[in-house]
């Protein structure tokens, strides 16, 4: 069977430009030019969905993701994610395929190896300031948290992820509530995952914005996950309340310095040389400007990259996942940005595995060839 291209279901009101289902690859069985050809195709449009993957092994989503960048190796958050993080809670790793994690909700009585697993799905009521009040639970929900997937220290962001739907609960909408300067609202599948796209914020900016994030780096916080742990979020997941909840360094792990990362905060797309505006909020601590001096109040960095940044999550230029079982999703992790959303109950129970390595490289700057 050939392979083809469709777009994916959108809502009437969505100006999504990014995202497509391809049909016709045998993953276990990828030729060299039918993965050049999805290579291409991701990078083109940032989001791919492949459907009915259910028999696909761990270690062949693995292989699969490996592909993408054939010297990475170990998993984007690195061997051990320490108790001390705020994501130890929401991984498990497969024993075979360290590589690859298990997530969902719900109780799971045995899993490739693994056995009596409590799944819980990352709820926003443990990240954010004003969660919505238990009794709308069910029907209202936040995003959770905008992010790149990434240590953001030591190890440099994964070029490609890939999510995998093993297991999902009966269909039901629940209605996102932006909760900030304005009434936005966005329909949603349970547990959809969120996407928006870097270049399309970055065509969204001003020329005067444009140049600020083409000559601008930003600085991301010693090993982050720690050093947000207190701290809460805006409602609508897009980075953290300035309310000095930040833990002091020195009681963060032994920090080194060249492990501090500081990418730009334009993303070159290594196949169209497309520039993304790609910050992750949560992890940033200052922002490096072009003449050299660095901005150092965390209020004004992150209010600064919030106004930047606030556009790009408008109801209609995200793009919400609606997952069914098989369902293989690869996304350009240098491209688009993306939230977990949902609010589950006990008894809707969902496993995905999801697949990344720590980048062989940094992310391309506006300067760098491609
Ligand atoms: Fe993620």
């Amino acid at each position: 069977m050939p392979i083809s291209c469709h777009p994916l279901p959108k809502a009437p009101e969505s100006a999504v430009d990014f995202g497509v289902e391809v049909r016709g690859l045998d993953l276990e069985n990828l030729s060299d030019s039918d993965f050049e050809s999805l290579r291409t195709l991701l990078y083109t449009h940032q989001v791919v969905v492949i459907k009915n993957q259910q028999a696909l092994s761990p270690s062949a989503q693995y292989t699969l993701t490996r592909r993408f960048d054939p010297s990475a190796g170990v998993y984007s958050h690195g061997a051990k994610i320490s108790n001390r993080s705020v994501l130890h809670r929401d991984l498990t790793t497969i024993p075979s395929q360290p590589q690859v994690q298990v997530i969902g909700h719900g109780h799971i009585p045995s899993y490739e190896g693994l056995t009596d697993l409590h799944l819980q799905h990352p709820h926003h009521r443990t990240f954010h300031r004003d969660p919505i009040p238990a009794d709308q639970d069910h029907d209202f929900t936040h995003f959770y948290r905008w992010h790149i997937d990434s240590a953001m220290y030591d190890l440099d962001p994964p070029l490609v992820t890939s999510l995998l739907a093993v297991k999902t609960p009966p269909r039901r909408f629940q209605t996102v509530l932006y909760s900030d300067s304005t009434n936005c609202t966005l329909r949603v599948p349970l547990g959809t995952t969120a996407f928006f796209s870097g270049s399309r914020l970055f065509s969204l900016l001003s020329p005067a914005e444009q140049s600020f994030v083409l000559t601008s780096k930003v600085e991301y916080a010693p090993h982050p996950y720690i050093w947000m742990s207190e701290a809460k979020s805006r409602s609508n997941g897009l980075g953290i309340l300035s309310e000095n909840l930040e833990l002091p360094l020195p009681s963060l792990p032994p920090i080194s310095p060249e492990k501090v990362r500081v990418y730009p905060m334009a993303w070159k797309n290594p196949v169209t040389g497309a520039l993304a505006m790609m910050v992750y909020p949560t992890c940033v601590r200052k922002i490096h400007l072009a003449d050299g001096t660095v901005m150092e109040d965390l209020a004004e960095v992150r209010e600064t990259l919030y106004k930047l940044q606030r556009r790009a999550i408008d109801p209609e230029l995200i793009y919400p996942h609606d997952w069914v079982e098989g369902d293989l999703v690869l996304f350009n992790n240098h491209g688009v940005m993306h939230s977990i959303v949902g609010s589950f109950a006990e008894e809707e129970v969902r496993l995905f595995r999801q697949c990344n390595m720590a980048g062989s490289r940094g992310p391309l700057g506006p300067d760098d060839q491609i």
